[in-house]
């Protein structure tokens, strides 16, 4: 079994990323990524400080632009405002939103050029049609690490365990215009043990703890594990359980160490993208 290394993946992106914001800046472009965020969240505070180390480190200006107990109006509003702003390339609205206000609502008033996060209804469609587009991070990292693995897609059968806008179904198309035969699961799948078994590539985004387990696992197959889950004493779990995956897999994603920090090198690696123009 091979644990795969995300943290030396999401290196080699950053040094790539730096690259690309030193060619930007010489030629009097400053990359900028701007965060909105609309709600105070220990989770997501502790993510926006990470994000704005790595820009940090890359050479990314990072702007973050909280809002004090906002309405659905003044997030898109603020979404409009960075849009139309030339200085800024790459806008991530963070969540969670104030109730009843959701992310694919708000995302719709990103500027899709910008939009590094995949986040809008148009940079999903463009994805579910094959179009280049910026696809949510978190989903481009479960490509990126399979592909810097060589995993065979073409013809493989992939299961995704969630189908969140965020994670799950981005990764399904992903995988599908990759030419993966695609399955996704959720709560209301039967027999979820049965399907994640026939998978050659299990992808699994549902945020509890050490759900999936050997039984699960095909022998050999190769696990993503997207879940990070905060444990009590401060650290962080998978969704997949390390036991299980070391006693099954071919090869897993440790949590931490695996998507996460793609995830970051990604938005960032879009940020220039977008930036280029
Ligand atoms: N590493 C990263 O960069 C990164 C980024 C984003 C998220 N995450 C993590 O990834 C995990 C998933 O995030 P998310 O935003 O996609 O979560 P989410 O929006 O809560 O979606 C969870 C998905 O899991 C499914 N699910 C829940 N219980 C299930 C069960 N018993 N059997 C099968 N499926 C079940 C849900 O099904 P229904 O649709 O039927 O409810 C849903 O589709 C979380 O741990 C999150 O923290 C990590």
């Amino acid at each position: 079994m091979k644990l795969i290394d995300g943290r030396a993946a999401a290196a080699d992106i950053m040094s790539e990323v730096s690259a690309a914001a030193a060619e930007l800046r010489a030629a009097g472009t400053d990359p900028t990524l701007a965060i909105v965020v609309p709600t105070r969240d220990e989770a997501t505070a502790w993510y926006v400080r990470s994000i704005e180390r790595a820009a940090a480190k890359a050479g990314v200006t990072s702007r973050v632009e909280h809002l004090a107990d906002p309405g659905a109006e003044d997030v898109t509003g603020l979404l409009r405002k960075l849009s139309a702003d030339p200085s800024v390339h790459g806008i991530i609205c963070q969540t969670p939103l104030p109730d009843g206000v959701s992310l694919e609502e708000v995302a719709a008033h990103i500027d899709t050029r910008k939009d590094v996060d995949g986040a809008g209804p148009t940079s999903l469609g463009r994805l579910a049609a094959g179009l280049p587009t910026f696809a949510p991070a978190t989903a481009a990292a479960v490509l990126e690490l399979l592909h810097r693995e060589q995993v065979e897609l073409a013809g493989a059968r992939a299961v995704v365990v969630g189908r969140s806008t965020v994670v799950g179904k981005p990764a399904a198309l992903l995988l599908l215009n990759e030419h993966a035969t695609v399955t996704v699961c959720h709560s209301r799948t039967s027999e979820l043990a049965e399907e994640c078994a026939e998978a050659d590539i299990l992808v699994v985004a549902v945020g509890r703890p050490g759900f999936i387990g050997a039984e699960h696992i095909k022998p050999g197959a190769i696990v993503i594990d997207v879940g990070t889950n905060p444990t009590d004493d401060g650290g962080l779990v998978g969704d997949v359980d390390p036991a299980g995956a070391r006693s099954r897999a071919g090869a897993y994603t440790p949590v931490p160490g695996g998507v996460g920090p793609v995830t970051t090198a990604l938005l960032l690696r879009h940020t220039v993208t977008a930036a280029r123009g």
